[in-house]
């Protein structure tokens, strides 16, 4: 029996994608091996994609990898490397080469992420950041994209929304994912001619993430579902499913965009209005105003 699809919410007998969307296609994913990458890992495997997972951590990687083989019943396999170091991955690319044959979607998850005021951010804090998300990226996209070329395949980069205004204690991740957005944008525009897609996902709070546990503590989070306009975090399906969404023929004249996956918590981050309670509650508003400007 087919793998039923990967929809959240909703039973996976009545998926919104159909379940063979990527049958005979590829995913390479760094940062599969756990989190939002390997989500959308498991979503593009349950609409029929064989996949490698990739990351430092190889024991992780391998159960992660027998894992989504079983819960997908499509093929994954586990490839070690340093996204900071290129011959790391040639080697898995090679690996997959010999595997499956073909690379169709790129996943560039790998990253790093702590608090740091930049204050107390040694410059080696600073780069570690900057080399594992944008170097990284840059050195997934150059060991990719001749196959890339080749299927007319897609990337989808995972970045973040932090970037857009000021986020405290983040200067290095910040720094890092503008990085990632101008490469995906200008590999857009440079490889559209070849066939080749990119874009953003931009997850917000999503939780039960490592991200998620290194920013905030659980209760935070919690509490922080109340302020959010669709009243609770992300789940790791929200992004998968925009993953899926990214990488399938529905998107196929869509590149160099971003798709921000946050129940629209960005377009309240600058509201000086208290929310839900303004909303609810209007005339709470006239206690902000002063009575002469
Ligand atoms: N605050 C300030 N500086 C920190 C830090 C923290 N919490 N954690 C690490 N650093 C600094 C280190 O002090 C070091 O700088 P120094 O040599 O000047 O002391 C530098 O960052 C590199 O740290 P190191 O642990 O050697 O790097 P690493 O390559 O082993 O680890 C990190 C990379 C730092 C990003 C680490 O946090 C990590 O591996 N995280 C796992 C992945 C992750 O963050 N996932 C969440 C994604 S959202």
């Amino acid at each position: 029996m087919a793998p039923a699809p990967f929809v959240a919410g909703v039973p996976l007998s009545t998926s919104v994608f159909k379940a063979d969307i990527f049958k005979g296609k590829v995913l390479f994913c760094t940062g599969g091996g756990s989190g939002i990458c390997r989500g959308m890992t498991e979503a593009m495997m349950k609409h029929g994609a064989d996949a490698v997972i990739l990351g430092r951590q190889i024991n992780r990687l391998t159960k992660a990898a027998e894992e989504l083989t079983k819960s997908t019943g499509r093929t994954c396999i586990p490839a070690q490397v340093d996204v900071r170091e290129p011959k790391t991955l040639a080697a898995a690319v090679a690996k997959t080469i010999e595997q499956f044959g073909r690379i169709d979607y790129v996943i560039c998850g790998a990253a790093g992420n702590f608090l740091s005021p930049i204050s107390n951010l040694s410059e080696n804090g600073f780069r570690t950041v900057i080399e594992i998300d944008t170097l990284g990226t840059y050195n997934t996209i150059k060991a990719t994209l001749p196959h890339l070329r080749k299927s007319k395949g897609s990337y989808v980069h995972v970045s973040a929304t932090l970037h857009y205004r000021a986020t405290p204690y983040q200067v290095h991740v910040s720094a890092a994912k503008a990085a990632v957005d101008a490469l995906s944008s200008v590999l857009a525009i440079e490889e559209g001619p070849h066939g080749v897609r990119s874009n953003v996902l931009a997850p917000g709070p999503v939780a039960n993430t490592e991200g998620a546990d290194r920013l905030s503590n659980k209760s935070n989070y919690l509490e922080m579902k109340q302020t959010l306009p669709l009243g609770r975090v992300g789940a790791i399906e929200d992004c998968a499913n925009a993953g899926v969404f990214l990488f399938s023929d529905a998107a196929a004249f869509i590149t160099g965009q971003t798709i921000v996956v946050d129940g629209g918590n960005e377009h309240l981050r600058t509201s000086y209005l208290p929310y839900p309670q303004a909303v609810l509650d209007p005339a709470s508003i006239k206690d902000m105003i002063p009575a002469k400007l």
